[in-house]
């Protein structure tokens, strides 16, 4: 079976960049104004292991770390902490689809990585080369200024054996040693790229791994996966929860109190689960590990809550929630956790040894909150499938360094100090315990609420066509992977509107996420032009499509079965100029 996703090599990834950039000043669709630029009074460093990056947001693990024109995208928007797309053992797993369904609330089916664990290693790699290449271009500097370090984070799962075969082995060798693999790479780099060719790309491509544990691992197998990853590898390891551990009748409070009463917990999932006091002694059991190793171990809260899937939008019995319900969830653990471990958890202002990073309904509105916690990294998934995409990267960042102003906080530390006292001096143990009591009250209540988590989307009583639509450019923005392209329409082919969008097969796993927010009736991502550059990949769709070739340095194509008899011809029209195809003929030559 041919995997749902086919990279692009590295020198047409960069040679898209480039030329996508030198004609519009946008790179994988984010456009100029959407990248980020540090504000040079308003210090968002913090310190992660040890290693220093330049903001403390990214992408947490999922459709959003897992190509390499991903990580860029996010990476131009701001984010400086990336925990990888899951990798386990099992590459050729079906997903079922859609597996995205971000309307309100967040839900999905998906798991691991959709890619063969090789070419999951080579994606970091190639992602890791092109933010230094990209970090380094001139022609960026004016806009993105000097972006400062990242961190990659691993995340692997999700049992002992699978970990220990070869194929992982290889993988986590692979990517704390990746000279092979960059050096392999390095012909590729294009124009006008070159002089990189030579560039000293660090061998080594991730700080530490992030575990991830699926519903229902028994606590002594996250043990053994954790102490595994700490002594063969010489890894800091965080271990992330499943919001479960919170148990089944504070959850149900808690979507209760919110109006959640649609959510339909499964109880035997809850009972499968790593146990609350059990918890707390594996914890302090990895504490004492780690520090007999001279390593850490961290904590990351939380991963999805496995619901019913009552819906009737993605397949299955079982789905997993994220977004908004899932903020006030692991706050609310978070809190007890920290009542529970005393001084251990690395939150508030003198941080206790076990560092907690985040992920779980990161929005504008929350962000500096979360931030001002102390945890590091805040990481989100939901909030960059819904409009805007990475782009809400860069806002997040503009309203944490606007907060960080307000309260007269020139760097991070003096958030957290900041929000600390305040909390203190209200009667709060910490600002955890504040945060989580100001989330149990009438204002989370309204926040979070199942009202506030559900939008009403726009809905044009249309049907979707090929060509013209409402050219709401909500397909760009929510596909994850930035599979749907967006052109300026070209003089005289008989079009009204003045985009067009197109979809690029390779980078379309099917999630249905453009689908939900396009507001015709269609699926942006077959109704489309599909376009390949893949001849492979083309033939193995067999559908509707157009192979984009590069013949004697111009952009040309193969057609199979167009919608309407015309439609080539106007294809042909958007290939060459300025406002055409990004891409470059010469690169996709070979
Ligand atoms: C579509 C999707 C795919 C995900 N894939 C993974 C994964 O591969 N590994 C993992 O540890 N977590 C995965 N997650 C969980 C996220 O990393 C994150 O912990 C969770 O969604 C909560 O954050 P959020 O509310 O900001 O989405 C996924 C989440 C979503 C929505
Ligand atoms: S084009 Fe649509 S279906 Fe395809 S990956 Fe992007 S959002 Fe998902
Ligand atoms: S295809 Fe749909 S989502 Fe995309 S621009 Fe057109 S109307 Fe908007």
């Amino acid at each position: 079976m041919q995997p749902a996703l086919t990279p692009w090599p590295l020198r047409v990834l960069l040679g898209r960049a480039a030329r996508e950039w030198e004609t519009r000043h946008r790179i994988f669709d984010l456009p100029a104004g959407k990248m980020h630029h540090a504000d040079p009074t308003a210090d968002t460093t913090i310190t992660i292991g040890g290693r220093t990056v330049a903001t403390p947001i990214g992408p947490a693990a999922g459709p959003h770390t897992q190509l390499a024109q991903n990580i860029v995208a996010g990476w131009l928007a701001g984010a400086r902490v990336f925990e990888l797309k899951t990798v386990q053992v099992r590459d050729d797993l079906e997903i079922p689809r859609p597996c995205i369904d971000v309307e309100g609330v967040g839900y999905n089916v998906e798991w691991s990585q959709e890619l063969r664990i090789a070419q999951s290693l080579e994606e970091y790699v190639k992602a890791a080369m092109a933010l230094q290449i990209l970090g380094g271009w001139e022609a960026l500097r004016p806009v993105i200024g000097s972006p400062g370090p990242h961190l990659f984070d691993m995340s692997v799962g999700y049992d002992l054996a699978g970990i220990s075969t070869p194929e992982m082995a290889g993988f986590i060798s692979g990517l704390l040693d990746a000279s092979a693999v960059i050096d392999s790479l390095r012909p590729e780099i294009p124009e006008p790229f070159a002089g990189f060719r030579e560039a000293a790309f660090p061998s080594r491509i991730v700080g530490g791994v992030t575990l991830s544990t699926f519903h229902g691992c028994p606590p002594e197998e996250i043990e053994g996966i954790a102490r595994h990853l700490m002594t063969e590898y010489d890894l800091d390891v965080v271990v992330k929860l499943n919001p479960t551990l919170l148990g089944v009748d504070a959850v149900a409070g808690i979507l209760h109190r919110l109006g959640y009463e649609s959510v339909v917990l499964d109880p035997d999932a809850f009972a499968a689960d790593l146990q609350y006091e059990r918890a707390l002694a594996m914890i302090r059991g990895l504490r004492a590990f780690a520090v007999d190793h001279g390593r850490s171990v961290g904590i990351k809260l939380t991963n999805t809550l496995v619901v019913r899937n009552t819906r009737d939008r993605l397949p299955g019995d079982a789905m997993y929630l994220s977004g908004k319900p899932l903020h006030v969830i692991a706050i609310t653990l978070l809190d007890r956790l920290v009542g529970d471990l005393g001084g251990l958890l690395g939150v508030g202002p003198e941080p206790g040894p076990i560092p907690v990073s985040f992920s779980a309904g990161i929005d504008r509105d929350n962000v500096t909150a979360a931030v001002a916690l102390g945890m590091v990294p805040v990481t989100m998934c939901t909030a960059l499938l819904k409009p805007g995409g990475y782009g809400n990267l860069s806002g997040m960042l503009n309203v944490l360094a606007r907060d960080m102003h307000e309260g007269g906080c020139p760097s991070v530390g003096d958030l957290v100090r900041l929000r600390d006292e305040a909390a203190r001096q209200a009667g709060h143990r910490d600002a955890v315990a504040a945060y989580a009591a100001g989330l149990g009250g009438e204002a989370g209540a309204r926040r979070y609420s199942l009202a506030a988590a559900t939008p009403k989307l726009r809905q044009v009583d249309r049907t979707l066509e090929t060509w013209d639509c409402v050219s709401c450019n909500l397909c760009v923005t929510v596909c994850p992977n930035d599979a749907m392209l967006h052109l300026a329409t070209p003089e005289g082919v008989g079009m009204t509107e003045k985009w067009q969008y197109f979809c690029l097969v390779e980078w379309c796993n099917d999630c249905g996420n453009c689908t939900t927010f396009c507001p015709e009736w269609g699926d942006p991502s077959r109704v489309k032009p599909r376009l390949f550059l893949d001849r492979v990949a083309f033939v193995a769709d067999g559908g509707p499509g157009y192979l984009l070739v590069g013949v004697d340095g111009e952009l040309t194509m193969e057609v199979r079965e167009p919608a309407a008899p015309d439609d080539p011809d106007r294809l042909a029209a958007f290939l060459g100029g300025d406002d055409g195809i990004p891409m470059r003929a010469g690169d996709l030559v070979g």
